[in-house]
């Protein structure tokens, strides 16, 4: 397909059109969608209808094909409508919430998960997801915490890039693939006060060091969409921010493909201020490199008129439509238009058997140990009372699983028994029982519902609730073993019921959450999951992330008796977890950290070793993890910073030498101008079960070694 004759056979209402995305009852009147955001009456003609470029969110191949026919016999262009949809961690079948699926610091599996969303999905005729979201998430109060991979830029540039292969896997243009749209460009994550949609400060070095590098793994894996955010960037609404579009996520980034607002995001720039009304917002847009607009209509409703009036380049219209058909050819809408579209297919696989089987080996991984005092996890051959708020708890797909169906989940108390565990008594219900002396060991299972975080769902508030707590307290006096299982989208508080025996953070693991959960419980496998955000003592400790920068005043350990120091006067500076905890039904040690050598030429490679045992005769899997602290530098650098992890499975009794190799690029950083610098002297490197726990040696870079 030529492109560019097809541009110029358009005329100016076509081209604005293929920048519009509508949500499917615009189309047919009585398809029921379920859309995200503010949905109302556009005030769009019929005519403009079948003028635009793409759809929101659709529920099946059925429905693809009568809108895509419908909007084909009656628009002019005939260019075919790209389906776009939210799929976040899994269509039908549902996966560990992104947040649970950075818990498993397995990369692989975040490459599952994307392929199979990418096989359901593309069934119903599907052919772009908006996912991953990769924004830097170090406030729990923020709803979407759950949506992320956490507060380690690293982690999300891994993710974030494994989740855009797995989408886009060998081609846009096949079917059973998706195009990936990363969002939401950019530190959308820094939300103040952890609320949703509130203002975004932060320094350009903050922008270019922290908040980039989730954006830049989807982006080196070929993500072909990006997704502007609702905030502020240096003042000016990121989906109008030339700057922050072309500057930062066209030039830095080398990002070349097409942009999208967020929902409405464009008109909400005369809420931000920055527009006075939706022909503004539509001029700011189009110069700044917004190619698409979602769900609102200052681009259909007004691009014409500015440009017959000269307020604005045809070129800019002409290069965003450009990126649209380009788009749509690679996904070979062009000679297909119902691409994807299968209903035999969706039948076959959508939520199939061998798919709730990868959930199920997904959701294995993701769960964190927090606890486990003498080995009461697992439990083999006791007599368990299951309680709590969540004894019975189906609720386990957590936020965006709108096609997923909780009803078909098993429950937690039924898992327990599949799994042949002797369950003498579950109650969901609050009420003394006297039948608790009867059994071996309590589990109480408490924690957040699945509408408890996700978009616009921010807490001021991050403890336990009080019925969780008295429900811990009632546990605790029946003097048994305890063990607590926590359902949550995010890290909480949890200071009353840490006295409890084993700990175990159940995030929303997905369709097969529980099934899971009982094996983990049983001991059939061994928890392998680390936190990927720290988890606080207190919320005013809010935000807490292990790689913050250094102060002119630390607190040097706890008995540092200086006065005028950074610290709190009633709390410990130091989290509850730490970033990248959490236990095994193993258990590792950590000797021999061994670097290549002392001295590092910046054209050298240094091999950093270390022996990792298994000191247990339980089987289990460990991650290793490698951070670097650049000791002296121009700028302020941080602490610590996660470079490298590794998963290793070990037998019981098993010792293994890990390796990492780094280079230059490991230790550079970005200047104010987006370059990539580095500063020669002493860099610490640390190696360890978690961000807190390592060995630590140190190296020198020094230029000139090997010249
Ligand atoms: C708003 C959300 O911020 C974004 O993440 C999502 O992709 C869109 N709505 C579309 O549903």
């Amino acid at each position: 397909m030529n492109i560019e004759n097809k541009l110029a056979a358009m005329t100016i209402d076509e081209k604005v059109g293929q920048l519009v995305q509508l949500a499917p009852f615009f189309y047919v009147k009585d398809i029921q969608q379920q859309i995200f955001g503010h949905v109302r009456d556009l005030g769009i003609s019929e005519e403009r209808i079948y003028r635009t470029g793409s759809v929101l969110g659709i529920g099946s191949a059925k429905e693809m094909i009568e809108v895509q026919k419908t909007y084909l016999e009656q628009s002019t262009a005939k260019i075919p409508l790209l389906f776009m949809a939210d799929i976040i961690h899994g269509y039908e079948t549902i996966f560990p919430v992104p947040l649970a699926l950075a818990s498993s610091f397995n990369p692989d599996l975040a490459f599952k998960v994307a392929r199979i969303s990418a096989i359901e999905a593309s069934t119903a005729g599907i052919h772009v997801t908006f996912s991953p979201m990769a924004d830097i998430a170090r406030d729990p109060r923020w709803g979407r915490v759950v949506e992320s991979f956490g507060e380690d830029p690293y982690l999300n540039y891994v993710f974030a890039y494994n989740m855009t292969e797995g989408y886009q896997n060998d081609g846009i243009e096949k079917d059973g693939n998706l195009v990936s749209c990363v969002k939401h460009v950019a530190a959308y994550g820094k939300s103040e006060a952890g609320r949703d949609y509130n203002t975004v400060d932060l320094s350009r070095l903050s922008l270019l060091n922290d908040h980039l590098d989730g954006y830049k793994g989807s982006i080196d894996a070929g993500a072909r969409m990006a997704m502007t955010s609702f905030n502020t960037v240096d003042y000016v609404p990121a989906t109008v921010n030339k700057d922050l579009l072309d500057g930062v996520l066209r030039g830095i980034l080398g990002f070349d493909g097409v942009t999208i607002s967020d929902y409405d995001s464009l008109n909400q720039v005369i809420a931000h201020g920055v527009a006075q009304d939706s022909k503004e917002a539509a001029k700011l847009g189009l110069e700044a490199g917004l190619d698409i607009e979602m769900a609102s209509t200052c681009y259909i409703k007004h691009v014409k008129s500015l440009i017959e009036q000269g307020k604005l380049d045809m070129k800019r219209l002409d290069e965003a439509v450009l990126r649209v058909l380009k788009l749509k050819d690679q996904v070979g809408l062009f000679e297909n238009p119902y691409k994807g579209a299968n209903e035999e297919l969706e039948k076959a696989c959508v939520g199939s058997k061998a798919h709730m089987d990868q959930a199920l080996t997904v959701a294995l991984e993701c769960p964190v140990l927090l606890k486990n005092r003498q080995g009461v996890l697992p439990i083999k051959g006791k007599r368990i009372a299951l309680i709590g708020s969540h004894a019975k708890t189906k609720d386990t797909n957590g936020p965006w699983s709108w096609r997923g169906k909780a009803a078909i989940n098993t429950a937690l108390d039924r898992a327990l028994k599949q799994e042949g565990m002797d369950v003498v008594s579950a109650e969901d219900r609050w009420e003394e029982r006297s039948d608790l002396a009867n059994c071996d060991v309590i589990v109480l299972a408490i924690g957040e519902h699945s509408d408890e975080s996700g978009e616009a769902h921010s807490k001021a508030g991050i403890g336990l609730k009080h019925e969780d707590v008295l429900w811990y307290q009632y546990a605790k006096s029946f003097e048994k073993p305890l063990v607590v299982i926590i359902y949550a989208g995010r890290p909480l508080v949890i200071e009353e019921i840490l006295a409890a025996d084993a700990i175990m953070w159940a995030w929303f693991l997905g369709s097969k959450g529980n099934e899971a959960l009982a094996k983990l419980i049983k001991g059939e496998v061994s928890p392998s999951g680390k936190l990927p955000m720290s988890m606080p003592r207190h919320q005013g400790q809010i935000p807490i992330y292990y790689n913050h920068l250094k102060t002119g005043r630390p607190k040097k350990g706890a008995n540092d008796q200086n006065p005028f120091v950074s610290f709190y006067l009633d709390v410990e500076n130091e989290p509850r977890f730490p970033f990248g905890f959490g236990l095994s039904y193993a258990s590792f040690t950590y000797e021999n950290l061994t670097l290549s050598k002392r001295l590092m030429d910046p054209s050298d490679r240094l091999v950093i070793s270390v022996d990792v045992r298994n000191e247990s005769p339980v089987a289990g899997m460990e991650t290793v993890q490698l951070y670097l602290q650049d000791e002296y530098a121009r700028i302020a650098r941080p602490v610590k910073q996660l470079k490298r992890f590794q998963k290793i499975r070990f037998a019981g009794h098993e010792t293994k030498t890990i390796t990492f190799s780094i280079t230059l690029a490991d230790l550079t950083y970005r200047d104010a101008s987006g370059r990539s610098i580095y500063d020669t002297g002493t860099f610490r490197v640390m190696v360890g079960s978690n961000a807190r726990d390592c060995l630590v040696e140190t190296f020198e870079l020094e230029e000139g070694r090997n010249t």
